[in-house]
């Protein structure tokens, strides 16, 4: 069969490289994909933006693709799963108003109180007036996020109750609509990716990500700057809780809305102090780059899970194989990322790595086949090993290797599993 995948991330890359290691997966067709997808042998680009979803269901019908992959949240939550299914298009990825739980996180904190799922408490405010009585009454810290898609950058989680009031005059003023206000967590974030069909929900390895440019976790959020899995924070029952209460509750309640619910479902969670799982957001997609190191350690066929949740047959799918084995992404950026940055430098040294996957982001080829950075986040090196620091070592030795003007990396991406023994 023949795949098309939409977006050009390290994501993206990943989704490719892993269909394309099933017998069953012939060619794979990225739109627009990126240096690496344009290098992997059976994969090709074709030129169309994201959203422009004419020229994606072109390319579907005329390369007779079996199904899309959507990476991205942005044609999801513009309604790519509605547009391709008018042209019969079969895509993996939720319709438009099931994307809510990720574009609007009131829509989704609504969602989650009604049913009683584990959850900051909140209010949501359309007038900066009422937000900041609300935040002076319940007091720091507390935090205020804008209720649309942000890429990561609507939250701030506020020590300081003039810290707050700043953040809603701050939403207020760049026309942000609505805004929630929510009691702040404490506790370990981790990710658990889920994949559905439905009617039934299935969690992959969970995982933990690093959003902070800065070592320590420090400085601004960015896209994600390395990530590893299985994160052993969540233990088999904490995931089979977070399945029971958390995920099949929500995949319920959807469908109870009449929304049927298919695709990715990510749940970005906090274990409190006394162990319990509480929901920070969830997401409509794979996470990037959470999927660079969940991926490579999935031994089931992608392309059987995929079409297992297309058919609406995920509950009698065998339970998925997994590779027993630890996985960790180092992500290279842009200087100056999550700011400005240059793009067009020359990237060397990757076909030197040997022991590492190096999945491409912002690259892209030029006329004459060099490689040349295109984005803020420019590649990501996962390494396997028995443990995190043989991961990791893979992962760095790997990005060592590789080099670009004004290349920077996190040189701490694992520290909560690494350096144990
Ligand atoms: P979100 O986009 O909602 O996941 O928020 C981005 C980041 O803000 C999360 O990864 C957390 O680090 C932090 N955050 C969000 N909500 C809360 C909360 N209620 N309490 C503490 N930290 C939070
Ligand atoms: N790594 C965070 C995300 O994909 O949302």
């Amino acid at each position: 069969m023949n795949v098309l995948i939409v977006g050009g991330g390290g994501r993206e890359h990943a989704l490719a490289w892993k269909l394309l290691q099933s017998s069953n997966v012939e060619q794979v067709f990225c739109v627009p994909g990126n240096g690496g997808t344009a290098l992997l042998p059976n994969c090709q680009n074709l030129p169309a933006t994201e959203e422009d979803f004419a020229s994606i269901a072109n390319y579907a019908q005329e390369k007779a693709v079996s199904f899309v992959v959507v990476g991205p949240e942005l044609p999801l939550t513009q309604g790519i799963r509605d547009a391709l299914q008018r042209d019969n298009i079969p895509v993996f990825g939720p319709t438009q108003t099931a994307t809510q739980i990720e574009a609007s996180k009131w829509w989704a904190k609504s969602l989650m109180q009604e049913v009683g799922i584990s959850t900051a408490n909140g209010e949501t405010f359309t007038d900066a007036a009422p937000a900041k009585a609300y935040i002076s009454q319940q007091g720091t810290p507390i935090v205020v996020k804008a209720d649309g898609l942000a890429a990561g950058k609507g939250v701030t989680v506020a020590e300081t109750v003039e810290d707050a009031h700043h953040a809603i005059d701050a939403l207020f003023a760049a026309n942000t609509p609505q805004v929630v206000v929510e009691q702040c967590l404490t506790g370990q974030e981790v990710s658990v990716i889920a994949v559905t069909d439905g009617i039934a929900v299935r969690p992959l390895l969970p995982a933990q990500d690093y959003k902070r440019i800065g070592e320590g976790d420090t400085g601004g959020n960015t896209g994600g700057m390395g990530a590893y899995a299985p994160a052993p924070l969540m233990s088999s029952q904490l995931l089979k809780q977070v399945t029971d209460t958390i995920l099949q509750p929500t995949i319920n309640a959807l469908r109870e809305r009449g929304i049927d619910y298919q695709g990715v479902l990510y749940a970005g969670l906090m274990i409190t102090p006394e162990g319990e799982p509480k929901v920070l957001e969830f997401n409509c997609r794979f996470g990037d780059p959470e999927t660079q190191v969940i991926l490579p350690l999935l031994e089931t066929p992608l392309e059987e899970v995929i079409t297992a949740c297309l058919d609406k047959r995920l509950e009698s799918l065998p339970p998925l194989q997994w590779l027993q084995k630890k996985a960790l992404c180092v992500v290279a950026t842009s200087a100056g990322y999550p700011g400005s940055y240059e793009k067009g430098k020359a990237i060397a040294g990757i076909n030197q790595v040997k022991d590492a996957l190096v999945f491409h982001a912002g690259t892209r080829l030029d006329a004459e086949q060099n490689l040349l950075t295109s984005g803020g986040r420019v590649l990501g090196a996962t390494g396997l090993g028995d443990d995190f620091d043989q991961a990791a070592d893979q992962a760095y030795s790997a990005i060592a290797q590789i080099h670009f003007s004004g290349c920077y990396y996190r040189s701490d991406i694992g520290y909560h599993v690494r350096y144990q023994s």
